[in-house]
């Protein structure tokens, strides 16, 4: 647990569900905005919900949230995950999801965020940590390419017609 001032980052806990779930749906809508092509399912807020909890209770995946006072202004998800067998380093750290609310950014908790979730994967030994970031998101590329993060792949996407 990490207490700077009235900012806590600590493990989520059941508790959190409901706050973290309407800040993925908050990080999802951003998303939408910045290409029309990330649609999401009706149902995607209980499938997210679904998959959160067992997240929380899982041992190869951890979430974060960023406390301020009584509100939660942030969190993150990290994960241990399996590659192909063709990877020389085949079980590898994920980044998720990391989502901090407007009102609080540029006050370094995405950074704090980032510490915590690298503390804890680097106790699982991974040597390699991979994460997806959208093409029109600079901000967040940014804040990756500050942390030493390196862009070593493009997705791309064709819709059929
Ligand atoms: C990306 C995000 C998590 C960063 O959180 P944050 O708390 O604002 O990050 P920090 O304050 O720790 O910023 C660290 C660095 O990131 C970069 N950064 C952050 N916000 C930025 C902005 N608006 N414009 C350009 N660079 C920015 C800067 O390099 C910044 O360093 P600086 O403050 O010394 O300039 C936050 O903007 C966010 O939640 N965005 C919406 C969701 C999202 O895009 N998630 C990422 C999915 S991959």
């Amino acid at each position: 647990m990490m207490n700077e001032g009235n900012l806590t980052i600590r493990s989520a806990t059941i508790g959190d569900l409901d706050a973290i779930v309407e800040m993925w749906w908050e990080s999802s809508r951003y998303h939408e905005e910045l290409e029309p092509r990330f649609q999401y399912a009706p149902d995607a807020i209980d499938a997210t919900r679904q998959f959160i909890s067992k997240q929380i209770e899982s041992e190869d995946s951890h979430h974060w949230v960023a406390q301020k006072d009584d509100d939660l202004v942030g969190y993150v998800e990290a994960m241990v995950v399996e590659r192909a067998p063709i990877h020389l380093h085949r079980r590898i750290g994920y980044l998720g999801s990391i989502y901090v609310k407007s009102e609080a950014r540029q006050k370094g908790i995405g950074t704090k965020l980032w510490k915590t979730a690298y503390d804890w994967l680097m106790t699982k030994e991974v040597a390699v940590i991979n994460l997806m970031v959208a093409s029109k998101n600079p901000r967040a590329l940014d804040f990756w390419k500050k942390l030493n993060f390196r862009e070593i792949m493009v997705r791309m996407e064709l819709e059929s017609s």
